[in-house]
């Protein structure tokens, strides 16, 4: 599957539920952000059938994200269901940690390959402050848990927020350092108006956080996956490595391999552009499979060439990280 830029297509981010067990300063308001009810969600047949479809369209690695995927009851078999599709090489999940701990062996058992845990602060009263729940500690048992069951490599994504969480950047290197694991900065993405977080104010770049991090530590440039939104440094002398997101840079928007689907059904072609396609609705429809290819290859080739972050006249209120899981 190639889009009018000569872009293949080949991973499918799936966000599974919109609700999440945290409520990230940067993400969504205290009091939420407004979640679909179940039955408006794709259920686990509709996932795997959609999924079918994909992989017959050249998707050979998929993410479950959310939302925080681990409050769906039954993500291993989803995970189970979902391995067994011909043409999915690498099945892999997003989550923010806090149920990983009682998760982790049965979501390797079921065929996960690896996962990506959010991880902002190691400080108690720092990640009550920007999460409003008081997890640290079950996150930080479940990243242990995940390296004892094998769910290698994890890496770590840390959101990079001026005056909050700038002054632990070293901390968390260290952490990924002691653990021989990554750890990723991410800028700041303006979301949704409801989100209570100013980003102008509280905008780091990857380039500060680069600096700071150079202090202690050489970083190597490591040759990584070609369509990763990550530029990655091996941290010399150790297994460790750093990964640096730039969203707004767009410079991975040339090589982005990406498609969303959103828990309600819509598939997204760009993380920052329009819902292309309700999926949901022609799936229980009972839109014979053939025609919905054609429509998602239709609305694939016609995807935008980049996101529009940089342009102030475009702003970008509507989106919902939670919605989309990133
Ligand atoms: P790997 O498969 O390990 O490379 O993971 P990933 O980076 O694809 O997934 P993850 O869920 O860990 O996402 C990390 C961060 O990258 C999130 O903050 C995403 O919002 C951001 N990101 C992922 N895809 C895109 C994209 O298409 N465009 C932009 N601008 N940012 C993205
Ligand atoms: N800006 C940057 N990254 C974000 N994430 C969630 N919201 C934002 C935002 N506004 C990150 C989370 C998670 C990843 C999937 O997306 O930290 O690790
Ligand atoms: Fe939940 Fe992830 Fe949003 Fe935090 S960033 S509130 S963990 S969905």
């Amino acid at each position: 599957m190639k889009d009018q830029f000569g872009r293949t297509l080949e991973y499918l981010r799936i966000s599974v539920v919109d609700r999440c067990n945290l409520r990230c300063v940067y993400c969504m308001p205290a009091s939420g952000a407004g979640f679909d009810p179940w039955a408006e969600l794709l259920t686990y047949d509709e996932i795997v059938t959609l999924t079918g479809y994909f992989a017959e369209m050249g998707i050979r690695k998929v993410r479950l994200t959310g939302g925080e995927p681990l409050v769906r009851p039954g993500m291993a078999g989803l995970i189970t269901r979902l391995k067994k599709i011909p043409g999915i090489e690498e099945l892999a999940l997003s989550t923010n940690g806090v149920l990983l701990k009682d998760q982790a062996r049965q979501l390797r058992d079921a065929g996960l390959d690896r996962i990506n845990v959010s991880l902002d602060t190691l400080r108690r009263d720092r990640f009550k402050e920007i999460a409003k729940m008081d997890r640290l500690h079950d996150v930080l048992e479940g990243i242990e848990e995940a390296l004892r069951v094998g769910l290698r490599p994890v890496k770590m994504n840390t959101v990079l927020m001026k005056g909050v969480n700038e002054d632990e950047i070293l901390d968390l290197v260290r952490f990924a350092v002691e653990r021989s694991i990554e750890v990723r900065f991410i800028e700041l993405m303006q979301t949704h108006q409801n989100v209570p977080l100013d980003p102008l104010k509280t905008f780091l770049s990857v380039e500060e956080a680069r600096a700071i991090i150079e202090k202690e530590f050489r970083l190597v440039p490591f040759d990584t996956y070609f369509s990763s939104p990550a530029k990655v440094f091996l941290i010399a002398g150790t297994n460790a490595r750093v990964g640096l997101i730039s969203p707004l840079s767009c410079f991975f928007c040339t090589r982005c391999n990406r498609l969303r689907l959103k828990a309600n059904g819509f598939l997204k072609t760009c993380l920052h552009g329009k819902e292309d396609l309700d999926l949901k609705t022609l799936v229980r429809a009972g839109v014979p499979k053939e025609e919905i290819q054609q429509r998602i290859a239709g609305v694939v080739f016609t995807r935008p060439e980049q996101h529009f972050l940089n342009e102030k006249d475009v702003p970008h209120k509507d989106f919902q990280m939670s919605h989309v899981g990133g």
